[in-house]
């Protein structure tokens, strides 16, 4: 049997996972990659992780590992955009293949790479680049790769998923339960990555790219955290049969592409509102299939692990047969990628969760829903929550129809001016997610 070289820089979370079920299920991997995958140099500055053996070499020097002639494909999990990036490039033009799990890079300078790879005749995988092990990559790729993608909707972000998810069940404090996240490594390095939608937005770059052939692109994707979002108003969505969920969202509209990643307000109806602790999901709808549903572990050692290993033996399997015809990063050639118009998030239509707090008294409301009239917005729900006895203020909650979010935003600044009203409101916005 045929034996590819695997070397393995970085050996964190991920990378000791790798090493664990690349040796744990070693045979069943070998008979079905039709070739024996072995880790034979290991990258890694961490000493005591592991010892070198006669069949692993061990170097501080993760560029030792991609100029090794020895070595087939390069597994890289050093994470970040700047060494991590030298060191593909590198081990590219050394002509090893590539498999990584790094987002921010495949999602800010994939295509850099894939053109360099192109250029050496090697493949770069990242399947465990999103969604950790749910093959949504190969899904989107080859699955559905008869499909004309309508929308996708994922909860891409375990840790953000987690924090809303204990702050519903469990009516916990934001800050608690970030703490959590970090101490059970689910986190970034950078925390604020899950919370501000820096982690979401570039997983969902690489997913609208395969899907709409579109240049990756991180900038153009709108981006709304979760640290504003109160524990009271996951209570009112709650009571109102919504459940509160942190969203990337990438749609094809006739005016062009959506590309937002913001809590949302989705029905509980919708099978998105049950994927709950730090679990992941996206909700594909397509025209021939219609909807499906990928579901599982977005983090974490072993699921990841999953996908990169998937990602060895595809490029095991090809080496062993053919280069040719190969299933390419993005799905269509580099240059057949063309640039779409990007919406801007005020050109968006969608409902909205709205939350005002204004002064108990006659006309107060009449008010407020007659300026929304004003720019069309329709009503779909409105209630008034008790407030306790002396509190002269109460929250007013309303639930719209489908609006621009210009009109909407032009509706708001108005009502925040009112005497009446007391603060900003809050806005969340509401997909329906019509699973057809
Ligand atoms: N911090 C990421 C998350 C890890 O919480 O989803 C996986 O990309």
């Amino acid at each position: 049997m045929k034996i590819i070289n695997i070397g393995l820089c970085g050996l964190g979370t991920v990378g000791y996972g790798v090493y664990t079920v690349l040796r744990r299920n070693a045979d069943l991997i070998s008979a079905r990659a039709g070739s024996n995958i072995s880790v034979t140099h290991i990258g890694t500055r961490s000493s005591h992780s592991c010892r070198e053996t006669e069949s692993v070499k061990i170097s501080g020097n993760v560029f030792q590992v991609a100029e090794d002639p020895n070595v087939d494909i390069v597994v890289e999990l050093i994470g970040g955009t700047a060494v991590a990036f030298d060191l593909i490039m590198t081990a590219i033009r050394n002509r090893k293949h590539i498999v990584t799990a790094n987002k921010a890079l495949i999602a800010e300078r994939g295509q850099e790479i894939f053109f360099e790879a192109e250029k050496n005749q090697v493949v770069v995988a990242f399947e465990a680049a999103v969604a950790g092990g749910i093959p949504i990559i190969k899904a989107l790729r080859e699955g559905l790769v008869a499909n004309d993608v309508n929308w996708m909707a994922g909860i891409i972000n375990g840790t953000s998923n987690f924090i809303l998810s204990e702050m519903a069940s469990k009516k916990r404090e934001f800050q608690d339960v970030l703490e959590e996240a970090k101490e059970k490594g689910y986190a970034e390095a950078d925390p604020s990555f899950d919370i501000d939608g820096t982690d979401a937005a570039q997983k969902l770059a690489i997913l609208a790219s395969i899907a709409f052939s579109i240049p990756l692109q991180t900038k153009n994707i709108f981006k709304d955290g979760i640290t504003h979002l109160q524990p009271r108003d996951i209570t009112y969505a709650s009571e109102l049969g919504y459940a509160v969920k942190y969203l990337g969202i990438a749609s094809q509209k006739p005016t062009g592409i959506e590309l937002r990643v913001h809590p949302a307000l989705i029905p509980r109806s919708c099978l998105l509102s049950g994927v709950d602790d730090v679990l992941n999901a996206i909700l594909v709808n397509c025209d021939a299939l219609g909807s499906s549903l990928f579901y599982g572990r977005g983090a974490g050692s072993e699921p990841t692990a999953s996908s990169v290993i998937a990602d060895l033996v595809d490029i095991s399997r090809n080496i062993t047969t053919t280069n040719e015809g190969g299933v390419r990063p993005l799905g269509i050639k580099l240059t057949d990628i063309k640039d779409k118009k990007i919406l801007s998030i005020e050109q968006i239509e969608t409902c909205y969760y709205l939350r005002f707090s204004m002064h108990d008294m006659p006309g107060v409301l009449s008010k407020a829903t007659s300026i929304m009239a004003e720019v069309g917005i329709s009503i779909e729900a409105i209630i008034q929550k008790e407030q306790p006895v002396g509190v002269d203020y109460v929250d007013v909650i309303v639930i719209t129809n489908t609006i621009a979010e210009l009109h909407l935003n032009k509706a708001i600044r108005k009502i925040e001016q009112l005497d009446t009203v007391q603060g900003d409101a809050m806005i969340i916005r509401l997909e329906r997610l019509d699973q057809v």
